[in-house]
């Protein structure tokens, strides 16, 4: 039941419509807007490497860092078959545990902060993340906004039947905790023709932009903008992920 074990093993084929190259060209054409050379990244909640692979084909040092074995570990096979060295950590990011300072940028992409439920945690993450920023350095991560947890995906049920896998994804939106909590069940088509089965629970809380902008602002990050849906324009009200763009 634990969330991103087995799940890890059919992510990559589940995603396989989201455009990875297209989302590290914008994350890149936010950093040239600012501006800033980078050179050195870290990334919270970095999974299966599909943003951190990219980037460090591109030429970046990149550390990735996530609570789930599973899904660092097709991250580092995956990494190993491009012949690319990638440093991957096991670690939960609300107790970030990295010693190395004065990054260029730290970034977290597709949901990995909407799976931080309380506010001091994030609080938490935010604080660490100006901490091992140099002066100048970009923070950039995305969420779900808080209308697409609460009005899109909210207390929908969703199924998807695949040649190889199948899997029933219902949702049921708490208006108190401003949680989703997803009940995910998968069905694995094995090599002999069986099925596999297996289930996984997940919480994400819809944040409001105002409130993660004043946890930045009370971690040291003064200046933040804020983008939709991968434009370069603020967020309109139906926008359903939100970039936060902060400088040091
Ligand atoms: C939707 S996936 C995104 C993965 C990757 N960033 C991508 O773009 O494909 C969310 C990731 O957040 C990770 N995650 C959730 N809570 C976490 C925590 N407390 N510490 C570290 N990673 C966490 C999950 O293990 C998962 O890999």
């Amino acid at each position: 039941m634990e969330q991103y074990s087995e799940f890890a093993f059919v992510y990559d084929e589940l995603m396989d419509e989201v455009d990875y190259d297209g989302w590290v060209d914008y994350l890149e054409q936010l950093i040239a807007n600012e501006g800033v050379k980078v050179q050195n990244i870290l990334e919270l909640a970095c999974g299966t490497g599909n943003i951190t692979i990219p980037l460090a084909k591109k030429g970046y040092d990149i550390a990735g860092i996530d609570i789930s074995d599973e899904m660092l570990g097709v991250a580092r096979e995956k990494s190993e078959e491009d012949g690319i060295e990638l440093v991957l950590l096991e670690q939960d990011i609300t107790e970030l545990d990295f010693d190395v300072e004065n990054l260029d940028c730290v970034l977290c992409a597709c949901d990995g902060f909407n799976y931080i439920t309380e506010d001091r945690d994030l609080e938490k993450i935010f604080i660490k993340a100006y901490a091992l920023l140099k002066d100048g350095g970009m923070f950039i991560f995305d969420i779900s906004s808080h209308y697409k947890l609460s009005e899109v995906l909210g207390d929908n049920t969703y199924g998807e039947n695949r040649e190889d896998v199948t899997y029933m994804w219902q949702n049921f939106y708490c208006e108190e905790d401003e949680t989703v909590e997803m009940e995910l069940v998968f069905f694995v088509k094995e090599e002999d023709g069986s099925y596999t089965k297996f289930e996984e629970f997940h919480r994400q809380r819809a944040y409001k932009e105002g409130e993660v902008a004043d946890m930045l602002a009370n971690a040291g990050f003064e200046a933040v903008k804020l983008f939709g849906d991968f434009g370069f324009e603020a967020p309109s009200e139906d926008a359903e992920r939100i970039f936060f763009v902060c400088k040091k």
